[in-house]
């Protein structure tokens, strides 16, 4: 019998990777997938409670940065394809604690390609993010523009980005690098925009939206990017990058605006907070290269984000917890240590 085609997803108890996983079991009848993840504050394996039974989901708590951990999956499990979610991801927690998003973001992806590089792979996907090319006024980042990151994490997720591209160019490991949007959809930390201020809204909460509310984001809904992600590994060519845009550029204020419409509350509840430092004014992204080589996205940004906050609205056993912090306190005692594989 043939070996099951199998994932090696790191950072998959979090937002974009357990839509992953969850796209993943639903797109192929065949199909195993490993999942290393630290469980900082932002992974949660009720994301992932559904597949808990299932023999082809493998759950291991561990750090992308314990080369110990990742080679015993290495040789265990033997993956074809490694897509590396796993991240610091929030630009204001980058601001105050720089040492955790360069240690994941850029020594955790050593540790990836170095296993890699030693064990072998067919792709190895290196999830970066549109925010390595900084702002820009006027047009869009193709994938052949400067990278100009200007926060802490941004910087840190440069550095992992040009990493993975120097195992590609120095020993030929099969590399693709993906640059995404900002996403939105189920699961998603609610400490981001869109989490945050549904989630805020819906408890009567006030939406703190820094400075005039103007800078501008692109929004790609998360099934969207997984589907141009899970593309990108089967069509993509190794060493290249890829950018994946929402096409949807939206000011703050728009987007909150949206959020307190669709939940019919008041729009007294906009405070105005002295904007973050260095805020990127807008993200843009051309996907020219991506719709070149057949990729669509396929969900309307207004119909994806009425089904985004009705998921929150339904769900709110799942966040409420999160944002009261009991859900900390129940999973240090379900997952108290890394968990030993043998
Ligand atoms: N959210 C976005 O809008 C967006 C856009 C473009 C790209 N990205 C990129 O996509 C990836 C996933 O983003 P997300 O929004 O799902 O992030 P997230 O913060 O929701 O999830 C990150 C996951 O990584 C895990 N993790 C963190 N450090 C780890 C470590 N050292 N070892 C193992 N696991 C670790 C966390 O526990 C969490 O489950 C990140 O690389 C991010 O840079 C995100």
């Amino acid at each position: 019998m043939s070996k099951k085609k199998t994932y090696f997803i790191t950072g998959g108890a979090g937002f974009i990777g357990s839509n992953y996983i969850h796209y993943l079991f639903e797109k192929y009848d065949v199909v195993k997938v490993i999942n290393l993840d630290k469980l900082t504050y932002a992974g949660n394996p009720a994301n992932l409670d559904d597949l808990k039974n299932n023999p082809d989901y493998i759950f291991v708590k561990g750090d992308i940065c314990d080369a110990e951990v990742v080679g015993k999956i290495f040789q265990k499990y033997n993956p074809d394809f490694l897509v590396n979610f796993a991240a610091e991801s929030h630009v204001d927690r980058s601001i105050g604690n720089p040492e955790d998003f360069i240690r994941t973001d850029m020594y955790g992806v050593y540790v990836l390609l170095e296993a890699s590089k030693k064990f072998g792979i067919k792709r190895f996907i290196q999830i970066s993010t549109d925010e390595v090319y900084g702002s820009i006024d006027k047009g869009s980042f193709t994938e052949e523009s400067p990278l100009m990151p200007s926060n802490p994490y941004s910087a840190s997720k440069s550095g992992g980005d040009r990493l993975a591209y120097s195992y590609f160019a120095t020993y030929g490991l099969p590399v693709i690098i993906t640059r995404a949007s900002n996403n939105y959809g189920p699961y998603q930390y609610p400490e981001k925009l869109i989490s945050l201020f549904v989630t805020n809204a819906l408890e009567d909460k006030q939406l703190p939206l820094y400075g005039d509310g103007k800078n501008i984001r692109d929004w790609l809904y998360v099934k969207d990017h997984c589907e141009g992600i899970e593309f990108v590994l089967q069509n993509g060519k190794i060493g290249e990058v890829y950018n994946i845009a929402g096409g949807s550029e939206k000011e703050n204020i728009e987007i909150t605006g949206l959020i307190l419409e669709l939940l019919g509350k008041p729009e007294s509840l906009i405070r105005y907070v002295d904007d973050r430092i260095g805020h990127d004014r807008r993200y843009s992204l051309d996907s020219t290269k991506l719709h070149k080589l057949g990729w669509q996205q396929e969900h309307p940004f207004e119909k994806a984000m009425q089904e985004t906050v009705q998921w929150y609205v339904e769900h709110q056993d799942w966040w409420k917890p999160l944002k009261s912090g009991e859900y900390l306190e129940f999973y240090k005692k379900q997952y108290p240590e890394e968990m030993p594989l043998t």
